[in-house]
């Protein structure tokens, strides 16, 4: 029988056994350069965090360490991670200050204004309908909220390069502008290879 296994599909939406796997090996190799970053920010005290495409939730787990007065929310559509993220974080989903949503974007299923944050992690390559994602993501956020991706910034003409939807830091900024973000700054040198993009409601 044919292998169903792709990585670029595996990373889209994982699922099935390869899935899982996948979700623990995002879980071990990702989530040390996204902690990396964040310990160079300030996070409001109380804050509410909305972490999209939050894959198997070890990102969300290493901040409800960090951060222990934040209520934590993840949102990604494969079940699988919804499943792994919950269960590697069922500790602070008792205590009810984590919740594991599964959704897909562009949709974001809470009220205008509820989050201080929203991370993409590794994840807005997937995202259909970006423009209306971002405008989502724009009125989740409280004002003066902030949004953080971090990327992958493949070489261009690269084969990654064909796949990612927003090909450069140009069409990063064009299209939180045309969204209605405000203050847009991104950053090229924090990692070899990936982008990371900060913007203000
Ligand atoms: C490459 S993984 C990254 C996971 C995690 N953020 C990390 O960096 O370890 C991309 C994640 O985005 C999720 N994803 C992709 N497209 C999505 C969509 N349209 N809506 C919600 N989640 C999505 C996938 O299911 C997957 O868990």
């Amino acid at each position: 029988m044919k292998s169903k296994f792709k990585l670029s599909t595996q990373g889209a939406k994982p699922e099935g056994l390869i899935g899982k796997i996948v979700g623990h090996l995002m879980n071990r190799f990702q989530t040390s350069i996204y902690i990396d970053y964040f310990s160079h920010l300030t996070i409001p005290i109380n804050a509410k965090i909305l972490d999209i495409g939050c894959g198997g939730g070890k990102f969300l787990n290493c901040l409800s360490k960090a951060s222990k007065n934040s209520t934590l929310y993840g949102l990604d559509h494969s079940p699988e991670m919804v499943k792994l993220a919950r269960r590697i974080n069922q500790k602070a989903i008792e205590q009810a200050r984590m919740y594991i949503t599964r959704s897909s974007m562009p949709e974001i299923p809470f009220e205008n204004s509820t989050f201080d944050l929203v991370t993409a992690l590794e994840t807005v390559q997937f995202w259909p309908g970006i423009d209306l994602a971002f405008q989502e993501v724009r009125r989740v956020l409280k004002n003066n909220g902030f949004l953080l991706i971090i990327n992958r910034f493949p070489k261009e003409g690269s084969k990654w390069w064909k796949r990612v939807q927003i090909k450069n830091e140009k069409e990063y900024i064009q299209k939180l502008k045309k969204s209605g973000f405000n203050s847009i700054a991104t950053d090229l040198n924090f990692k070899n290879s990936w982008i990371v993009v900060e913007a203000i409601k």
